[in-house]
């Protein structure tokens, strides 16, 4: 099958790459580029007309990032009948049912596994998990970049601004990092894992998020003083046909599967009600893994491998099925009431709703824009030193 490369940068270099030494019958036969690197003046293009007429380019490979052109380049191919992969998680996110109907339609094939997990091969599992047994819940590390962050915090007791400065130069960073840092790209991430898992498509207003922007490094300490790691988490459940979903900084035992994992790795799991848990663990953001998880797509579609229904039945949310304790970290007075711990500088609150913790963070925010909020895992909430 000869294949299209939208965008050389980061991804697009790791899918070429894991193509030209593996093909499996896949060709690059074209790379979309504005700049054409030296001595590849055959393969890459500025004009993607070239590719959209190429009757012989059965499929394209998106890897440009972002809502504009990504959307119209992926939704001029689909109309064209060629395949679609992508590791665009905003993109898959915000258009999610668009992109399905119109794939459905075309008779063509849409796949995004490396929008998720990087090289993890997560959404393809869980597609292939769902073919019989039914999802209960998932949850997880979905951001290279965060926990690239957390766990050179706590293992080399560096500064945020520099553990970002290093996961950017190691092109694990989106490029704008606030997507990272204030929980975006996993709230992108939990809303699409949750839409296959659960048959029902979420949104990215359906998960209420926090992001690490201010944890600081004696916010790490501390947690680690106490035994506890922070990480950013994704959870989602469904209940009844209704479902719950959130992002959030989240404490947990050092001995907790998550709270081992290191540098840009990332570990997702499934429940599932026959199966049990299943984790994945691997590198979640870089070249080489996410560009190979884009190159398995392809082959997949090369070879008619695991397709399965997409259900676009909007989904019925429910803030109330997961209540927790919450960390705070603020210097702003909070209402008694949601107290249950007081520590140095720091309250343990009852347990809350995401709804509730997130009108609590913005009457917090009027007075301390740096206040800092995570989620207690049930072994740290039931540690008897925060009752
Ligand atoms: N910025 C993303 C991350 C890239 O750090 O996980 C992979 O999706």
């Amino acid at each position: 099958m000869k294949i299209a490369i939208l965008g050389f940068g980061v991804v697009g270099r790791g899918a070429y790459e894991a193509i030209l030494h593996h093909a499996c019958g896949v060709q690059v036969k074209r790379i979309l580029d504005l700049r054409v690197p030296e001595g590849m003046e055959d393969v890459v293009t500025t004009d993607y007309n070239t590719i959209l007429n190429d009757p012989e380019i059965e499929a394209v490979a998106e890897a440009i990032g972002g809502l504009h052109p990504a959307y119209e380049y992926i939704t001029r191919a689909i109309d064209a009948g060629k395949h679609v992969v992508s590791a665009n998680k905003h993109l898959i996110c915000h258009y999610y049912r668009d992109l399905h109907e119109r794939a459905a339609a075309r008779g063509v094939d849409l796949r995004f596994t490396p929008s998720v997990g990087g090289g993890i091969p997560w959404l393809m599992n869980l597609r292939r998990t769902k073919r019989c047994d039914r999802i209960l819940s998932l949850c997880g590390i979905m951001n290279g970049t965060t926990n690239y962050i957390l766990d050179s915090m706590l293992t080399r007791g560096i500064d945020f601004s520099d553990a970002l400065k290093e996961a950017q130069a190691l092109g694990y960073a989106e490029a704008d990092p606030s997507a990272d840092i204030d929980g975006l790209d996993v709230q992108r991430k939990c809303a699409i894992s949750a839409s296959i898992a659960f048959d029902a498509v979420l949104t990215e207003e359906d998960v209420p998020t926090f992001g690490i922007r201010h944890i600081t490094k004696e916010d790490v300490a501390r947690f680690d003083a106490m035994g506890y790691v922070c990480k950013l988490m994704a959870f989602a459940e469904e209940r009844d046909g209704r479902i719950t979903a959130s992002v959030e900084p989240y404490l947990l035992p050092k001995t907790a599967t998550e709270g081992a994992v290191r540098t840009n790795f990332n570990c997702i799991t499934l429940v599932g009600e026959r199966v049990g848990r299943l984790s994945f663990i691997g590198q979640g953001a870089g070249s080489a893994p996410t560009g190979m998880a884009l190159a398995e797509d392809l082959i997949d579609i090369a070879t008619a491998n695991g397709k399965t229904p997409v259900s676009l039945t909007p989904a019925v949310i429910d803030g109330t099925i997961r209540p927790h304790m919450y960390y705070v970290r603020t210097s702003a007075k909070l209402p008694s009431a949601c107290i249950l711990h007081r520590m140095e500088q720091a309250i343990i609150t009852k347990p809350m709703t995401p709804a509730d913790i997130h009108a609590l963070y913005t009457t917090i925010q009027a007075t301390d824009p740096d206040a800092f909020i995570a989620g207690l895992d049930p072994d740290v909430a039931s540690d008897a030193r925060l009752c």
